[in-house]
């Protein structure tokens, strides 16, 4: 396959740079980055061990061909000008898959490229940007792709059969909603607790006033997507939640490293989504609403 990856920074230039063993990859991404590779190639460590050579660029104007799959990897508040950028790639027969968190992400492309064009994907591998040039393979995962609608297509075969050809554990879904919500809520449960309070995912459960807030954020979370159809369990969301931070307490989730390099969050997207569709239902999520005031708060104090 012919691949573009637009936001070459941590999970782009992982997913891109292993997928240049089977497929012509083209990394979309910062100049100092872009620099690197084409000096070195992509330095990745971790639970892979490799350099790869992807062709990489630091403007869409030097993308000469039309990709059969263009992937989407910036945040999720960079998503709207990172689909205008593609626009001038796609061509016809383009599909565009996004692997960010939040859950504002695929309406921001299919407004700007067209639904019909869109997979939406979600991923638990993990990856670090160290420094322009290399990245590291923090965590093995799972990768779960599937059509908007729940078909199940060959153009989604096609791009699963690829990703696990290169070593991603990748499977489809015919509810691929149902698993962006799911982990938007579990990212709405740990992320903002811990880049409040500066710490590691771990700390949620070790403070028993913690852990009744996550708890709060996860039964409105689980109210608003009721609210709009997508039947998820409470108890069972409280579970993996709960998993999730004991198999990652020795880390810093992304919000936190967002902070500490002195960026924006992605908070709009997550806690700040349900929040916005739990009043266009009549769901109350003050328990969100406090926690995006004080993320607020902390990007401010950090500027
Ligand atoms: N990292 C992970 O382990 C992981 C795992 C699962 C899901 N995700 C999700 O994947 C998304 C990306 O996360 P990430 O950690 O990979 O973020 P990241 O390291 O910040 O990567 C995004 C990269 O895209 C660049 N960028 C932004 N707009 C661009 C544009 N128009 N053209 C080209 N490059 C552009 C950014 O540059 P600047 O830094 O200059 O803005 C940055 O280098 C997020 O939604 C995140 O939640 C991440």
């Amino acid at each position: 396959m012919k691949i573009v990856v637009v936001g070459a920074g941590a999970i782009g230039s992982l997913f891109g740079g292993l997928l240049t063993k089977n497929n012509e990859v083209v990394l979309l991404g910062r100049k100092t980055h872009v620099e690197q590779i084409k000096k070195h190639g992509l330095r990745i460590t971790g639970k892979t061990d490799t350099v790869v050579h992807p062709e990489a660029v630091s403007n869409v104007d030097e993308v000469n061909e039309k990709p059969d799959l263009l992937m989407i990897t910036v945040k999720s508040y960079d998503t709207k000008e990172a689909a205008e950028d593609a626009r001038q790639v796609i061509g016809e027969e383009t599909v565009v898959l996004s692997l960010q968190n939040g859950l504002d992400n695929i309406s921001k492309i299919a407004s700007v490229l067209g639904k019909d064009r869109v997979v939406a994907g979600t991923t638990t591998e993990a990856s670090l940007f160290l420094e322009p040039g290399k990245i590291e393979h923090t965590g093995k995962g799972v990768t779960v792709i599937g059509e908007l609608d729940g078909s199940i297509t060959e153009r989604v075969k096609h791009i699963i059969k690829s990703f696990n050809d290169v070593g991603f554990n990748t499977i489809v879904t015919n509810d691929i909603m149902k698993e962006l919500w799911k982990k938007a809520i579990i990212n709405a449960c740990i992320n903002p607790l811990t880049a409040i309070f500066d710490v590691k995912n771990g700390q949620i459960l070790k403070h028993e006033m913690l852990h009744e807030i996550m708890k709060k954020v996860c039964h409105e979370g689980v109210k608003v997507a009721k609210s709009i159809g997508i039947k998820i369990e409470e108890d069972e969301m409280v579970e993996k939640t709960v998993t999730v931070i004991k198999d990652t307490a020795e880390n810093y989730s992304s919000m936190v490293q967002s902070l500490r390099k002195k960026r924006r969050t992605e908070i709009d997207s997550i806690n700040g989504y349900l929040v916005k569709m739990g009043r266009k239902h009549g769901v109350n999520t003050p328990v969100n609403e406090l926690l995006i005031k004080m993320v607020k708060i902390r990007e401010e104090m950090i500027r």
